[in-house]
């Protein structure tokens, strides 16, 4: 197979990943954070130091603003739930996915209003302006996409959180699609929410995600319970991670997570980054060369562009054109990837897209495979 659903998530997943997963099978067996015997104690250990590889990559203020979520979308909720009340404003923008939209549709039906900012690829200054025309005196968060898992199209987030925090707002980015390939500086550009997927550019295993900030003890809890700690009270503890980490932790997954963000820091994002877009900018000559695909954007180029690409042949369903596709043993999504609102935007909401997305073991000779089946298709 050609797996080309690495926006989806990513396969394979490094060896380093699957050795971790499977050594904390057989040496972190228990439980961490809730004994002090040897086992747990080692396990806690391995919990710390993804926090640590996690906090250093993304420059977090420290470990301890790393908390372990299911994916990015629980993380997202646990941000716009738990920190908006009825009368805030959100501002967010046209290329959202599900992960932003229903939470933010959901919230409404509390009293929270939120204004859609649109997004010009090419032309950050005017992505930027409708940003700043979108906030009022109500706005309590800006909420955005680092980059559009459908289209690609980078926003100029370390701009937007310049804005949002000259007018005192602070702001969660959806890292879901950038995390290991775009660069993420809490530090420099002072991002107050981070949510991440640990699947994607990170290479852990499905079932981790991060929510990183500073600011967790603001947030009201959607899940309360054990942590492990204070337990004499009844009180959800007030620190991160502590906060928003209740009930036992996906500690395998913890441990390939921390070998993926490893594994990325060895390798580089920027690298990672240089080659995705040579492989994605290849495919996108190779695809416009075909009489009868149909391509979206402007050619991708990394300074507005992150490495994932939508197309259709003709009018053709774009879940027909995935299937045929598949049996030339091609794996691309199809459809509207949860995220409608990307597509209302570029006018694909009926017909979906198929979305081909590489990741750093994708190489030349796959894209080849893969054009030339879109080919043999058309
Ligand atoms: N959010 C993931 C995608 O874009 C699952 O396909």
């Amino acid at each position: 197979m050609i797996y080309l659903d690495n926006a989806a998530t990513t396969y394979p997943k490094p060896v380093s990943v699957r050795n971790a997963v499977n050594y904390a099978m057989l040496h972190y067996g228990a439980n961490p954070g809730r004994a002090g015997h040897d086992m747990s104690l080692k396990t806690a250990e391995e919990i710390y130091r993804c926090r640590l590889v996690a906090a250093e990559l993304f420059h977090a203020p420290g470990p301890e603003c790393v908390a372990f979520t299911l994916n990015c979308t629980a993380a997202m909720n646990y941000v716009l739930k738990g920190l908006l009340k009825p009368g805030d404003h959100v501002v967010t923008s046209c290329l959202e996915h599900n992960a932003v939209m229903r939470p933010l549709r959901a919230l409404s039906e509390k009293g929270i209003t939120f204004t859609v900012a649109q997004v010009y690829p090419g032309d950050n200054d005017a992505t930027l302006n409708s940003f700043r025309s979108a906030l009022n005196e109500h706005t309590r968060l800006i909420v955005c996409t680092h980059a559009s898992n459908v289209w690609g199209i980078r926003l100029p987030i370390e701009r937007i959180a310049a804005l949002a925090h000259l007018y005192g707002i602070p702001i969660a980015v959806d890292c879901a699609q950038t995390a290991g390939i775009l660069p993420i500086d809490m530090k420099e550009y002072g991002y107050d929410y981070l949510c991440l997927a640990g699947h994607k550019g990170l290479y852990g295993p499905m079932g981790t995600g991060m929510l990183i900030t500073e600011k967790g003890s603001q947030l009201a809890t959607l899940v309360e319970g054990g942590t492990g700690t204070n337990s004499i009270s009844y009180e959800q503890p007030e620190s991160m991670p502590d906060r928003m980490e209740s009930g036992t932790q996906n500690v395998a997954g913890i441990a390939g997570l921390r070998a993926g963000m490893e594994y990325i820091k060895r390798k580089k994002p920027e690298t990672i980054l240089k080659q995705e877009m040579e492989l994605v900018r290849y495919m996108y000559e190779e695809l416009s060369k075909l009489d009868g695909v149909v391509l979206y954007t402007q050619e991708p180029d990394e300074r507005y562009f992150a490495p994932v690409l939508s197309f259709n042949i003709r009018d053709l369903p774009s879940e027909e054109t995935a299937q045929k596709l598949n049996r030339y043993g091609i794996a691309v999504r199809a459809g509207l990837h949860c995220a409608p609102s990307a597509h209302e935007y570029m006018g694909t909401i009926h017909q979906g897209t198929v979305r081909a997305c590489p990741s750093t073991f994708s190489t030349f000779n796959e894209i080849r495979g893969f054009v030339s089946s879109v080919r043999k298709i058309i």
